[in-house]
């Protein structure tokens, strides 16, 4: 038998990580500690940045010794192998490695980035995603990912928007359960399981400016009602881990941060896993000025609740001294070691002897990457020129991003490669006959402003009956470390697209971008505008039956597009003010100050709305909305109520409709949103069909926190949509009574 099945055998840690481990569990975990001694607890507590490929001598001895639990952006299966041997066969107590991985959206079958898959509305699919992201890294020997990102994001030119579900808690709160069970499986042994990890505990992407890395000032009440409750949701679907946060929250970093750690994420809501921090964010406790020296911050990290550290070096270096002066209790650290690594099932997970390679792009993988790339892309405009005829003669395919592998997989792409994405220009030329396509790239790449590639773009615009122009970012302008100060097309892609207008033939725009982007003016040029974000893999094919009308569009905005970069923070669930402007009060063209027309909280140089709200997204087809019936017009507290509404497909595609239910509450000893998403569905209709939709809301489903942070609702009056977006539908009334 091999040691790690004679250590499982031993003892026994068979168990999914959410549920409460059993007391002959709990005795054994007693007895390994017991064995252990200070400096292999606190190895246990340390996670590696590196082990070296091939694994170098310094990692070997170390790992003999037990001075590391865990390794992230280890590179090779051998690497993980190798090491997992030597932790298993020479080091004093065999206790597993555990190998983490950024796994962000998928591992060699590149899904869409995460805010494409929050576009599809679908956590079904998203699931499915997480799943087959699981499989393939399992397969190659990885057990945790670090994912899901849950950090709410209401400002783009924060560069890790592209990573999480947008701008919406509801919205976010469903996915993130929905990762959560897409990786870890029925439970944490089981096959194609890995332990998911919700980062980053919290706030993070609420940094002032959306400037990477700053600080964050959030109220309570806004922590609770947006910020807290897709952690909340990971956490009670089962999440085995957390990741502390880089930032400061309300001036104390979330990686000292004992309030959020060990009283709202262990104590609120009972969470048993553990907490690993961010890249060396305990040492950065210094930097930021919460702790003296690396001393201290090791014991706030410790005194806070991060059991693990990643790639920083503090608990190695002090945690030891810390206990023998006294100044740290030896329970914590026990407790941190016990929480790290024997709920998460490792101990029963055999070493693979090889990866099986069939696990790989295997096709039904394939599959669910190509359905989140189609159900992600939003049609944001269409003026009936998509989709197009399957028996269009020529096609000019021109922009920089047409054939650009790398950036359709997008940010995080650490496991997937160039050679397996099946591009645009590929997929295309492939379905119409490479003949058929007009290929000129304009620019070589969206930051180019090299003009010398327009001439042959506009000659192949000229030549072809139909343009699609690929325009949007770089993967590498999204993602950690790239908050960007400007929204717009970057390198010369706006003059791009005004030489293309000019052929006067139809032109498709397809952006492709890991954030909104503000782009009104190439828009206005365009006959139809689809959003695919970074597609991933299969976006090509996704594209493809989406253009020819295989596939209907049926995305919808995770996150409110401003015109200009000027109006962020924006978005849907804003309070009124005291002088919100009304619908007659826009209009005012961009870069014309005007009359203000009145004192209202409105800009006097565009206007005040969005280009695209919260929730929004066309379809080939069309729907219409009857007004909501209500099953009563006024609930008792603790009461249900029915809201139902007619959709009816008016259009002449069979289409998927995302269906959002959204409410109000008119008055609150807090004031409340001017709309709030309780609930959508997914709903496929053919031509003509129409469909009773319907969503239960309890009393406790209105609920919103009063100022002294009580979930409470309160009686009185509420409006209640079920809408196309958020900023569409007829309103319904109803009251809530005591
Ligand atoms: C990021 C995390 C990531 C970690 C490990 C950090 O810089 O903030 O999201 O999981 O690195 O790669």
């Amino acid at each position: 038998m091999p040691p790690s099945r004679l250590l499982c055998c031993a003892l026994s840690l068979v168990f999914a990580c959410a549920a409460a481990p059993p007391p002959d569990v709990e005795r054994r975990v007693d007895q390994l500690l017991a064995r252990m001694t200070l400096d292999e607890k606190i190895g246990q507590m340390s996670q590696g940045a590196s082990l070296g490929s091939p694994v170098s001598e310094r990692s070997r001895q170390e790992i003999r010794a037990g001075r590391w639990g865990s390794f992230l952006s280890t590179i090779a299966f051998a690497d993980r192998a190798e090491a997992q041997r030597i932790a298993l066969h020479e080091s004093r107590l065999s206790i597993p490695l555990l190998f983490g991985r950024d796994v962000i959206h998928g591992y060699r079958t590149m899904l869409p980035i995460p805010l494409a898959q929050a576009a599809t509305w679908d956590p079904a699919l998203v699931e499915q995603g997480a799943r087959v992201a699981a499989r393939e890294a399992s397969a190659d020997a990885i057990h945790w990912t670090f994912a899901p990102m849950l950090d709410i994001a209401r400002d783009p030119r924060w560069g890790r928007i592209s990573e999480g579900a947008g701008e919406d808690p509801y919205l976010a709160a469903a996915l993130a359960a929905a990762q959560v069970r897409g990786y870890q499986g029925p439970s944490l042994d089981a096959p194609g399981s890995i332990a998911a990890c919700g980062k980053h505990f919290v706030g993070y992407g609420a940094v002032e400016a959306g400037r990477e890395y700053n600080s964050a000032w959030i109220p309570e009440i806004l922590l609770r009602s947006v910020y807290l409750p897709p952690f909340h949701a990971a956490s009670d679907a089962g999440a085995a881990t957390f990741m502390s946060a880089f930032s400061a929250i309300n001036g104390v970093p979330a990686t000292g941060n004992e309030f959020l750690l060990r009283g709202v994420l262990r104590g609120e809501w009972q969470f048993d896993g553990f907490v690993v921090s961010d890249y060396g964010s305990v040492d950065e406790l210094v930097t930021h000025g919460y702790a003296a020296d690396q001393a201290d911050a090791a014991l706030k990290g410790v005194r806070a609740g991060v059991d693990m550290e990643m790639a920083s070096n503090a608990y190695h270096a002090h945690l030891k001294a810390l206990v023998a002066a006294g100044k740290l209790d030896e329970k914590l650290i026990d407790d941190a070691v016990r929480r790290v690594k024997f709920r998460l099932g490792l101990f029963d997970k055999p070493v693979p002897a090889a990866p099986d390679p069939t696990v790989f792009l295997a096709p039904e993988s394939l599959a669910v990457a190509r359905r989140l790339a189609a159900e992600s892309a939003v049609l944001l405009k269409n003026d009936g020129a998509l989709p197009l005829a399957g028996s269009i003669g020529k096609l000019a395919v021109i922009g920089p991003l047409a054939d650009s592998p790398l950036d359709q997989m997008g940010c995080w792409t650490v496991d997937g490669r160039a050679g397996d994405v099946r591009t645009f220009l590929a997929s295309l030329r492939e379905r119409l006959g490479a003949d058929r396509v007009i290929y000129a790239p304009g620019l070589k790449t969206p930051r180019d402003t090299a003009r010398d590639g327009f001439p042959a773009a506009l000659e192949a615009a000229r030549a072809a009956d139909a343009v699609l122009l690929f325009l949007g970012e770089d993967a590498n302008m999204d993602g950690e470390a790239r908050s960007r100060a400007f929204l717009d097309l970057p390198g010369a892609q706006a003059a791009l697209a005004k030489e293309i207008a000019a052929a006067g033939k139809p032109v498709i725009e397809v952006i492709v971008a890991g954030r909104p982007l503000t782009f009104q003016e190439t828009a206005a040029q365009a006959r139809a505008v689809l959003y695919v974000w970074n597609p991933g893999t299969m976006g090509g094919p996704a594209l493809a039956d989406l253009l020819f009308g295989d596939a209907v569009p049926s995305g919808r905005l995770p996150v409110t597009f401003p015109r200009t970069v000027g109006q962020v923070p924006i978005y849907y669930a804003h309070l009124n003010t005291g002088r919100p402007p009304g619908p007659n009060d826009l209009g005012i063209p961009l870069g014309t100050p005007v009359d203000p027309h009145g004192f209202l909280s409105k800009y006097i140089d565009v206007d005040y709305t969005p280009q695209y709200p919260f929730g929004f997204g066309l379809s080939y087809s069309t729907f219409e909305y009857s007004a909501p019936r209500l099953s009563a017009s006024s609930v008792p507290l603790g009461g249900r109520l029915d809201v139902a509404a007619d959709v009816t497909n008016t259009g002449r595609y069979e289409a998927d409709e995302v269906v959002e239910l959204y409410i109000r509450g008119l008055v609150a000893s807090v004031a409340r949103p001017v709309r709030e998403l309780k609930g959508f569905a997914r709903v496929r209709l053919k031509p003509g069909e129409k469909r009773g939709v319907s969503f239960t809301l309890s009393t406790a489903d209105l609920a919103s926190y009063d100022a002294h942070m009580h979930l409470v609702t309160e009686p009185g009056a509420f409006q209640v949509w079920i809408a196309p977006d958020s900023d569409r539908g007829i309103p319904g009334e109803f009251r809530v009574t005591q």
